[in-house]
């Protein structure tokens, strides 16, 4: 017979949630059933937007990805909630605020339209929304992703918005397109104007941290670009003051996009430099040659004041630009990261 459990909640401003948990069923799952929608995305262990750390008693996880939860972060008593199952009661940290937390599954989904589907690079589409119903606006921190439903499925995917939080109710999406992959055959070819996507969100907690006039560097790696875009466009709505430096890396020169938004960008913005890196170059290729870790690398040589950095992209490429952040000393805690894990890792 099912056990149950305490489960406390403190988010990061220090408020919390209690609920009961049954010893058959994962944390995220109990939420839901008494209407407490935590932080969560693919609640199979793949993404990393549940982990907290477990500061009071014990528990047992269920299957995860190392890559979401590497060995070193659950030694140190990091948890995935949607593969957590408590042995005891429990006390758990989460990494965001009391706000971010849901009670009732209204406003948490809704319905848009799909206005424009176009193929920006040699593996990327551009797809772009528009919510439907009177309550247009679409609210989200820019660096914070969306799931979006394969329509007449279950399956669901997670992307970034590229564009900023509007009240015209528009979400632009980059999505790189995975061979075999559900979503990117949807988006291939069976995805039309007009047609209809269940969306939820926003979630994640990925985003612009305030610190002071301190230079930020993004790194993107392909569709990384997208919540880099988002955060940088907001800096210019903000008119903020500090440089940042875009390290935008693909593997070959057609695989570059947006390239004439990116420099219409900086052009506005006399703080933001690019650097358009592609990895496999031809001669003629006038951007950066190499990587986006060759490049940081090369920056920070030469960089005095350190920055903050904000990585996103494929989970090697974070990896290798996390080493390279630590190898000048950049504080852990000054780079902030988001890894597109594929779903069901
Ligand atoms: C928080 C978050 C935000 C994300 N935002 C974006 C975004 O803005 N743009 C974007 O393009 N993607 C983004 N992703 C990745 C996205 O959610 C999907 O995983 C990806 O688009 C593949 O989905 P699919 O259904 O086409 O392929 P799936 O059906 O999920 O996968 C098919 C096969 O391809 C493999 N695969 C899946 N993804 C990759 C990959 N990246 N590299 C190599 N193999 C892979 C799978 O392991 C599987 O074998 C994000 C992921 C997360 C967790
Ligand atoms: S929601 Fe828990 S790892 Fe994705």
């Amino acid at each position: 017979m099912a056990t149950t459990h305490q489960v406390k909640i403190i988010t990061q401003d220090d408020e919390s949630v209690s609920f009961e948990c049954r010893s058959d069923e994962d944390v995220i799952s109990a939420g839901l059933r008494q209407d407490i929608y935590l932080m969560a995305s693919c609640r199979e262990g793949g993404c990393a937007t549940c982990k907290g750390f477990c500061a009071e008693g014990d528990y047992v996880l269920g299957k995860f990805s190392s890559q979401a939860l590497p060995y070193e972060e659950e030694e140190a008593g990091e948890v995935l909630l949607c593969c957590c199952y408590p042995t005891t009661d429990i006390e758990v940290e989460v990494p965001y605020t009391y706000d971010r937390i849901s009670f009732s599954p209204e406003g948490l989904s809704f319905e848009a339209e799909i206005v424009e589907i176009a193929q920006v690079s040699s593996n990327v589409m551009r797809l772009l929304l528009q919510r439907t119903g009177e309550d247009k606006q679409v609210k989200f921190d820019s660096g914070q992703f969306f799931d979006l439903e394969i329509p007449n499925t279950t399956t669901t995917r997670s992307y970034s918005p590229a564009n900023t939080a509007n009240k015209k109710g528009e979400l632009e999406f980059l999505i790189r397109i995975v061979d075999g992959g559900k979503f990117s055959t949807y988006l291939k070819s069976d995805a039309k104007i007009g047609q209809k996507i269940q969306v939820k969100g926003a979630s994640g907690i990925f985003g612009l941290k305030e610190n002071g006039f301190t230079p930020r560097y993004f790194v993107a790696g392909g569709t990384g670009l997208a919540p880099v875009l988002s955060m940088v466009r907001q800096m210019h709505e903000w008119s903020e003051p500090q440089k940042c430096v875009i390290y935008f890396g693909v593997n070959t020169e057609e695989e570059v996009f947006l390239l004439n938004e990116l420099e219409s960008l900086a052009a506005e913005m006399p703080t933001l430099e690019l650097r358009i890196c592609v990895w496999k170059y031809a001669e003629n290729w006038h951007g950066e040659k190499g990587s986006v870790v060759d490049i940081l690398r090369r920056d920070l040589r030469e960089t005095v004041a350190k920055p903050d950095l904000y990585l996103c992209g494929p989970p090697g490429m974070v990896d290798a630009t996390f080493a390279v952040c630590e190898e000048f000393g950049i504080q852990k805690e000054r780079i902030y990261l988001e890894k597109f894990l594929p779903s069901g890792s």
